[in-house]
Parts: structure tokens; sequence; C-alpha cells
């Protein structure tokens, strides 16, 4: 049985593919394929194991819009003004701090309209990303490029089917040409990754909404245990909303995950077959092709490996994180990927 969520996934994805047919202006019959591609892709997922933890994927209830669509905001250190309207426009996102970043290529900046949304529009002018997506600043060129060809194939899926952040950029692979993925990628791995995120290790934490796919602070009403969770957001949710690429968020992850992660990344302890330095590099800075991980958003981490776990993220190139996944608990991976935030990517070499 399928519950509403589902079927609205599958109904966005048919609905890109079936676009993504008239883009490219394919006869009918070869429709038909797709369809069945697309039922058999979701319903595969749907069997998936039930390990995929909702707290992991938050939502965006239509009551999380803070500030009047109209109103000229301010956000810190910046000259810049936009009204909400325009900092959720997705095809001129606003640019706070246009001297933090070169110059943006169209793409990034702009997108096309209907289905190609701006890069920048949820990975941000400076590429910080944000933690419903992914930093892509100093990310390797040739990987960004993988990256993209495997959304498109769907090798590369959301461990969460029908989570709109992971379907979008699902869509924006499918409306991509290579010279855009081309502009994009030498763009964003020429950017200096300045992590965004502060760890923070509580057992209770202020209490939470789900927001525009992160967690926002409930003021006034108190804490609430963290549990088995990492519970990552803004510490001023007007800030996210408006698209500021200089917030800091925060995550807060279960006492003790930072010195378990780095065990696991340093050690692979726990019965772990190969510790994560190995292949990442030391301080998890990344190696050639194998992609940093220090410094970016625990939320984003902890998803990557429940996707390799699924089998979401069964691309050719993923192939040797699939063991190491394998027999990894949901702790292990909190605890993973709330060391790998903590790091500070100083000096990478190349
Ligand atoms: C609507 C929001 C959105 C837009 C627009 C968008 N992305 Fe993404 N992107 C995401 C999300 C969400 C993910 C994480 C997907 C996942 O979890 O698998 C992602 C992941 C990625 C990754 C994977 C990074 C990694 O570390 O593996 C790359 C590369 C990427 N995007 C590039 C781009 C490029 C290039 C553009 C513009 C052409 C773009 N994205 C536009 C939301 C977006
Ligand atoms: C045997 C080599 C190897 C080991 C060991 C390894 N990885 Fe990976 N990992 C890779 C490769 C290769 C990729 C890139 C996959 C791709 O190209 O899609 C990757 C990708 C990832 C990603 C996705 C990053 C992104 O930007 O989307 C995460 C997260 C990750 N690894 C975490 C870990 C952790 C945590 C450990 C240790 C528990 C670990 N890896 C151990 C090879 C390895």
């Amino acid at each position: 049985m399928r519950n509403p969520s589902e079927e609205e996934s599958i109904l966005r994805q048919l609905d890109g593919a079936i676009r993504q047919s008239r883009a490219a202006k394919l006869p009918a019959a070869p429709l038909l394929p797709i369809i069945i591609a697309v039922f058999t892709v979701a319903l595969a997922v749907f069997q998936e194991p039930a390990d995929v933890p909702p707290w992991a994927f938050p939502g965006s209830p239509k009551d999380s819009g803070v500030v009047d669509s109209t109103r000229l905001n301010r956000v810190p250190n910046s000259r810049a003004r936009f009204t909400l309207r325009q900092a959720i426009d997705r095809f001129a996102p606003p640019e706070w701090h246009p001297s933090g970043h070169p110059p943006m290529p169209d793409v990034v900046a702009h997108g096309r309209k209907q289905d190609l949304f701006a890069c920048a529009y949820c990975h941000l002018p400076n590429g910080a990303g944000r933690p419903e997506n992914v930093a892509l600043a100093g990310l390797p060129e040739g990987y960004i490029i993988a990256q993209l060809a495997d959304f498109r194939s769907s090798a590369r899926r959301n461990p969460l089917p029908g989570w709109i952040p992971g379907n979008s950029m699902h869509t924006v692979a499918m409306s991509a040409t290579e010279a855009d993925v081309a502009s994009a990628a030498r763009y964003f791995s020429g950017l200096r990754f300045t992590p965004q995120v502060r760890v923070i290790e509580a057992a209770r934490i202020p209490r939470m909404r789900e927001a525009a796919f992160v967690y926002a602070r409930i003021p006034g009403k108190g804490t609430e245990p963290i549990g088995n969770r990492i519970v990552e957001g803004p510490p001023d949710f007007e800030r996210h909303e408006l698209r500021d690429d200089a917030m800091i968020y925060v995550a807060y992850v279960p006492p003790g995950s930072i010195k378990r992660g780095r065990s696991i990344a340093t050690k692979g302890t726990d019965g772990l077959a190969t510790a994560c330095i190995t292949c990442h590099g030391k301080n998890l800075l990344g190696i050639g092709l194998v992609p940093p991980l220090a410094g970016r958003y625990p939320t984003y981490l902890f998803r990557q490996l429940l996707a390799f776990k699924t089998g979401a993220r069964s691309t050719a190139s993923s192939q040797p994180m699939w063991p190491v996944v394998a027999r990894m608990s949901v702790e292990d991976m909190i605890a993973v990927s709330a060391y790998a935030a903590t790091l500070v990517p100083a000096c990478r070499s190349r």
C-alpha cells in the first residue's frame, strides 16, 4: 500500500518525466517505457528497508512563512535589500554578499525557465548550500559533473522518495545541458569552502518545528530530548527564508557523537572494515574524486550514508561505499556525520 505522499511522489516524478520528454520533443510512444521505469524505480524504493528515519527529512508545512512578503529586508553585513518574494525567486535568487564570490555563470545565477532553477537558489551564490541540500564549494569539478549524470540517470536518488528537495535536484539534472553542468561545476569547484555549521552535543535541545525542510526553534516553548537524531537548522529562521549565504547553521547531536565518530572515521571501529580516512583522506578532506566530508552539513552526510545503504545511491562510482555502510547502525551514521561536520578544511592539497 502506498501512502498519499508516495502517490504524490510518483505523480511528481511522472510529471517530470513527461515534461522532460516534451522538452526533448520525443514522439508519444517512448513515454510508456519512461512511465514504467519511473513506476518500477518508485515501487522498488518503497519496498526498501523501513529504517529510513523520518527525522532526517523535515517537511515544509504551509505555515512556515514568517516574514511579510512585500517588506524590504536586510541581513547582517550586507547593504542589499530584498523582499521575501525576491528572495524566493527561483530564477534570480538574492545576492546578499556579491563581494564574497566571483561573478556567477548564468546557470548558477538564473537557470532557465521552467524547470532549470538557478543552482544558487538552493546551493547559494557562495556554494555554501543549506542543510536540506549540500555545500558545493570546493568539490572536485569531475565529481560534480559525475553526480549530475548520476541524478539524471536516476542511479542516484534520495533515500526518501517524494522528499521535495531531492526531487527538485533530480528535475534540475534532467533539465541541465552538458554546457550548463560544465560551467556550474567549474564555478562551484573553484570556490573556497568555509564550513557554515556549528555542531553542538546536547541531551536536551530547544523545542523545534519542521519548517522549509529544516528545523526551526519554537521560542518560549522550553526544550525537548534529542533522542537518536541530528536536529539541524538556522539559529534565525528569517535569514534562512531570505537565503542569507553567510548564515552559520546549528546541528544538535547526541552527547558522545563526535568522539565516537572520530573513532569510526580514523580507526574503523565496531567491526567496520575500513576507516573512512583510508579513502576520504586525512581529516576527511577528500582525495582525487573521493569527495571531501569535512565541514559539510551533517544531515546531508547522514542522508547520503542512508542512500548508499538503502540502494538509493547505487551508482557505479559509489560501490566502494556499499560495504562501508552495510554494517553501520543509525547511531554510527549520526556519529560519523557529526564528527565530519566539525572538521575544518584548512589545507586541502589538490
Ligand atoms: C531546488 C533546489 C536545488 C537546485 C536548484 C539545485 N540543486 Fe543541487 N542539490 C539539491 C539537493 C536537495 C541535493 C541533495 C540531493 C540528495 O540528497 O541526493 C543536491 C545535490 C547536488 C549535488 C551533489 C553534491 C555531492 O556532494 O554529492 C551536486 C553536484 C549538485 N546538487 C549540483 C547542482 C547544480 C550544478 C545545480 C544547478 C544546475 C543545482 N545543483 C541546482 C538541490 C538543488
Ligand atoms: C573504500 C573507499 C571508501 C571508504 C573506506 C569510505 N568511502 Fe565514502 N566514498 C567513497 C567514494 C568513492 C565516494 C564517492 C561516491 C560517488 O562518486 O558517488 C564516497 C562518498 C561518500 C559520501 C557522499 C559525499 C557526498 O558529497 O555526497 C559520504 C557521506 C561518505 N562517502 C562517507 C563515508 C564515511 C562516513 C566513511 C567511513 C565510515 C566512508 N565514507 C568510507 C569511498 C570510500
